[in-house]
């Protein structure tokens, strides 16, 4: 992707924007004095409530550094070396992680064909036999991402049929939620309905796409999850010790419905995105918009042009379908600029 940027801005992702200025201001606020470190301090114990009062249930929260930290330290607590992890064939745990899961736990992943980002029962259950048999890594976790890769969201009937399955088959749900809040945006939902509501069991969630400087948490609703979990994130070397400065940004990210306005808006960013370019020939939108990423198919001679100006990902060389990611901060006139260069690169071809 080239990289020769004039705009300053992208839609390459939501973690090449900055840091929402809410954000900034609560990591000022909180740099005052000395606390004790490695989370015994105030701000962590007010962030882990806020984040406990936002998901329901008895959430036992951790906070850590990054969403693959997350998710691989989600995934330890449930999954032994023997066992394995079902999730889609796009799972960023599967195709963006460079193996971390499969490093650090040692387990198998299972993967499930999800066109749509999504995996259903029917797909998972293809991996349910040889179940006792010692020659088989033995499924133990479902593992869905919301919103996902495609940027589709689950609803909360469909998390529940995949809960109600895998605990009927003695599996355990995991949800990378790297990207939650624009799914809970999507669905007009609490954060609850999708996770502590819905029969999740362990939950990756994600703060740094949404605002935050780098700020996740590590989220158990089954509780015997968390047993020894403290032993784990130290080892994972996921231990902060300044905490308090990742703990302000998540309670800045929860107050105010800070979450909620910075979501509503990427989200509505995307389909205002979504519209225009479904608008110019040559173009099609592959995917449901229902978070923060459009995927379109264009023409592939004037992808390289457009990245110089507006960096993206190319997702499908094959197809030559653009990854298209708002942010909080991404504008109204971001949108018509970048159209407007798609529209102009397609009028221009063959003059
Ligand atoms: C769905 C999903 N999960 C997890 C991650 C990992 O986050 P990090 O880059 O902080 O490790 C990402 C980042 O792109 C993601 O998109």
């Amino acid at each position: 992707m080239p990289h020769k940027q004039q705009s300053g801005r992208a839609f390459a992702s939501d973690n090449w924007a900055g840091v929402h200025p809410e954000v900034l201001a609560a990591m000022a606020a909180a740099n005052v004095g000395h606390v004790p470190s490695y989370g015994g301090d105030p701000y962590t114990r007010d962030a882990v409530a806020r984040i406990g009062d936002e998901l329901g249930g008895d959430a036992q929260v951790f906070l850590v550094f990054s969403g693959t930290a997350a998710n691989v330290l989600c995934l330890q607590s449930m999954a032994q070396s023997h066992q394995a992890v079902i999730c889609a064939e796009t799972a960023h745990v599967h195709t963006s992680e460079c193996g971390a899961a499969e490093k650090h736990i040692g387990c198998k992943l299972l993967t499930v064909p999800s066109p749509h980002g999504k995996i259903t029962v029917p797909g998972i259950r293809e991996y349910l036999h040889d179940i006792g048999n010692e020659h088989h890594a033995q499924p133990r976790v479902i593992s869905i991402t919301q919103a996902t890769e495609y940027g589709t969201v689950y609803t909360p009937q469909e998390i529940r049929a995949i809960a109600d399955f895998a605990h009927a088959n003695s599996l355990l749900l995991h949800m990378d939620g790297a990207r939650i809040f624009n799914a809970a945006v999507s669905l007009n939902v609490p954060l609850k309905a999708i996770t502590s509501g819905a029969g999740v069991d362990a939950l990756s969630f994600g703060g740094t796409k949404n605002g935050l400087v780098a700020g996740e948490a590590v989220v158990f609703f089954k509780l015997a999850l968390a047993d020894d979990f403290e032993f784990k994130r130290m080892q994972g070397m996921q231990l902060s010790s300044k905490m308090r400065f990742i703990a302000a940004q998540f309670s800045a990210l929860l107050t105010n419905d800070l979450w909620k306005r910075s979501a509503t808006h990427a989200n509505r960013m995307a389909q205002l995105l979504a519209g225009e370019l479904a608008g110019i020939k040559g173009v099609t939108i592959t995917q449901q918009v229902q978070a923060n990423e459009v995927f379109a198919t264009m023409p592939k001679e004037i992808i390289p042009k457009l990245q110089e100006q507006w960096p993206f990902h190319v997702w499908n060389e094959a197809n030559s379908e653009a990854r298209l990611i708002t942010s909080f901060d991404t504008a109204e006139a971001d949108v018509a600029d970048f159209a407007g260069l798609v529209r102009d690169a397609i009028g221009a071809r063959g003059k």
